[in-house]
């Protein structure tokens, strides 16, 4: 093992001059491997056919992804050979119309890059999903028969797992609902739903058997326009309180006793944020260096004012271009505006491994909804959230493929971003519509994973904390983390872990980053490198469970490695 080898103390001290010179002789500030280059990134087609549409989609800790539809969308694009009781399914002609003999939903190996069939037994179509602390999704509600259900992925490495339904259910119905793992152990809420202005836990907490009325859900309905407050974001903030945005307004709630503690400044301008309004929102990565207590939260695009009446009359308004920042820790709040380089709504945010915000998929006209969007949004957007104000942004690598209502985009451990799905239409349509169903799986694959930059790019990622096997660290304990550089490190080496999250309806649901605290940067022999790290100090700031790892050299990132923060 690396670490008992005898090494060379290495200072960052020491560097830090070597570095800055470097620095001033490139003249970035960041990533060495970025100097002179674009931000582009590629794109990379992976399957032609997924087999189902990616309304939700979720990385599990095999590094596998969870893709799923709804079930009563017809036959998909995957025949099964027998149906869900067992029937023989009679060939193609029988199966296109027996939406029994395909599949609804397909586990993708990342490695294999394959997709093999899993069977959903009741409707999951628009529902929600947290992952629990031992890496099993969690997953609720739906439509129909599912509009109660309670399921569980319990993630396997020998490709045998399949969805389980609980026997136990949902005390309301739960279509466009949204979930938060909370921090007291595997505690799961679920947030609204359409015509539903109540949330509860799984396990249950309620005394009284019934769930908890939330007003602000009432209050934030726009009834003539599907609600424009589904799906409601859901952020955790530090001091344990959850911040609830719904339509245009903001609350932080203390669920344990049902008090709204704050309200919020009303978003500037005009249209509305959820669904079907659907802009997206993320909370900016969690620093060590305030001890993980200030708190921001990102808004961006969504529908203008009536977009989605209109759009039923076929009247595609223009989407909203503005993203609202805003500090939801202390004392003083108020919404920063910025303009994104422009309108944009089923969009998808995903924090990058570096910390940067990818804005993806969506389109700039309309709403959610079937066949409610026009004008396709091609080109992600980057953004920097430590760059001055006025140069966060910068449009990427265009793709070829619309990405409208019900796609979905997830970060993969090596970096990429998985993209899929797309389909307005309520059943897999092909031809003879705006936007037929899409089946087709890609990557986008960001500037910092360039071949130029893998001089930089920490390699071979481990984390060993004795005591409790390999990966599993105990809150506010020192661990290790050794990889190989074959150079000297760059004066920023920094230590990201990030929660993987549930994606659905252009929000990532439970996604997280929290930059890490690392002392005594180590270089041992043979270009092996070890640092001490210390976990989070209480799952308030990050609840329990699997987190990816990540190692950046002067913004170059690794890799990641899975990390499982515990209870002891
Ligand atoms: C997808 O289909 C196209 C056209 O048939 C083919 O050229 C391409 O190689 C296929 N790609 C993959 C990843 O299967
Ligand atoms: C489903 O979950 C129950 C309860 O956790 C368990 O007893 C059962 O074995 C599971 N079934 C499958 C097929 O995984
Ligand atoms: C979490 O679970 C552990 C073990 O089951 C228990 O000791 C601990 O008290 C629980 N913590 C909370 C906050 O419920
Ligand atoms: C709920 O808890 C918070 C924090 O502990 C407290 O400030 C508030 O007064 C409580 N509200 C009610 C209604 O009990
Ligand atoms: C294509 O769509 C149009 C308009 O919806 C319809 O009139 C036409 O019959 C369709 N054609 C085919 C071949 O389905
Ligand atoms: C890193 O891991 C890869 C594959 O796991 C292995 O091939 C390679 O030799 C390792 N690198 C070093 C420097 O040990």
């Amino acid at each position: 093992m690396a670490v008992q080898k005898p090494f060379f103390p290495l200072l960052f001290k020491c560097l830090l001059t070597t570095c800055y010179l470097l620095v001033q002789c490139f003249g970035s500030s960041n990533a060495v491997g970025g100097v002179g280059q674009g931000k582009l990134g590629k794109w990379q087609l992976l399957l032609n056919n997924t087999g189902v549409v990616a309304m939700h989609m979720a990385l599990t800790l095999q590094n596998t992804v969870l893709i799923f539809d709804q079930t009563s969308s017809g036959p998909s694009g995957y025949t099964l050979h027998r149906s869900s009781d067992g029937r023989r399914c009679l060939g193609l002609p029988r199966s296109m119309t027996d939406p029994d003999c395909s599949a609804h939903s397909v586990e993708y190996h990342i490695g294999r890059n394959s997709v093999r069939p899993l069977r959903l037994q009741t409707d999951t179509w628009c529902s929600s999903g947290s992952i629990l602390s031992d890496g099993t999704l969690l997953q609720t509600g739906g439509y129909g028969d599912g509009y109660r259900r309670i399921r569980y992925f319990k993630p396997c490495s020998d490709r045998r797992c399949d969805w389980n339904e609980s026997s136990d259910s949902l005390m309301d119905n739960r279509w466009y609902a949204s979930n938060m793992l909370l921090p007291e152990n595997d505690s799961t809420i679920v947030m609204g739903g359409l015509r539903t202005y109540t949330y509860e836990f799984i396990p249950k907490r309620s005394s009284s058997g019934r769930s908890f009325y939330l007003p602000f859900l009432h209050q934030t309905n726009d009834r003539d326009q599907h609600g424009n407050n589904l799906y409601p974001f859901l952020h955790l903030s530090a001091d344990g309180n959850l911040f609830i945005f719904a339509n245009r307004d903001s609350i932080l709630f203390n669920y344990k006793n049902n008090t709204v503690l704050k309200t919020f400044p009303r978003i500037p301008g005009s249209g509305s944020r959820n669904y079907p309004s659907s802009g997206s929102s993320v909370i900016l990565p969690l620093d060590y260096t305030n001890r993980y207590q200030k708190v921001e939260v990102m808004v961006c695009g969504g529908s203008t004012t009536g977009a989605y009446r209109a759009a039923r009359r076929r009247n595609f308004l223009t989407g909203l271009s503005s993203c609202g920042r805003m500090v939801i820790t202390g004392k003083i709040h108020r919404w920063k505006m910025e303009e994104m380089p422009g309108p944009r709504l089923l969009n998808d945010m995903l924090i990058l491994p570096t910390g940067q915000i990818l804005i993806i998929n969506g389109a700039k006209e309309g709403s959610a909804g079937w066949n409610n969007a026009a004008s396709p949004s091609l080109q992600p957007y980057l953004y920097e959230p430590t760059k001055p104000s006025g140069k966060r942004f910068s449009v990427l690598s265009s793709t070829n493929i619309p990405r409208m209502y019900h796609s979905s985009a997830i970060l993969l451990p090596d970096g990429r971003v998985l993209v899929a799905g797309s389909n307005p239409n309520n059943r897999y349509t092909f031809r003879n519509v705006s936007y037929p169903t899409e089946l087709r799986l890609q990557a986008y694959v960001p500037y910092y994973m360039s071949e130029s930059n893998n001089r930089y790019r920490p390699q071979n990622v481990s984390v060993q904390y004795a005591k409790h096997g390999l990966n599993v660290v105990p809150y506010n304990e020192d661990f290790t983390v050794t990889f190989f550089l074959g150079r000297r490190p760059n004066n920023l080496v920094e230590f990201n872990v990030y929660s993987p999250p549930f994606a659905t309806h252009a929000f990532s649901m439970n996604q997280r980053m929290l930059k890490l605290r690392s002392t005594g940067l180590v270089r041992e022999n043979n270009g092996w490198f070890s640092a001490v790290v210390k976990a989070p100090p209480t799952p308030t700031v990050a609840p329990s469970g699997y987190y990816m790892l990540t190692v950046l050299n002067g913004g170059i990132p690794s890799t990641s490695t899975w990390v499982n923060f515990i209870h002891t």
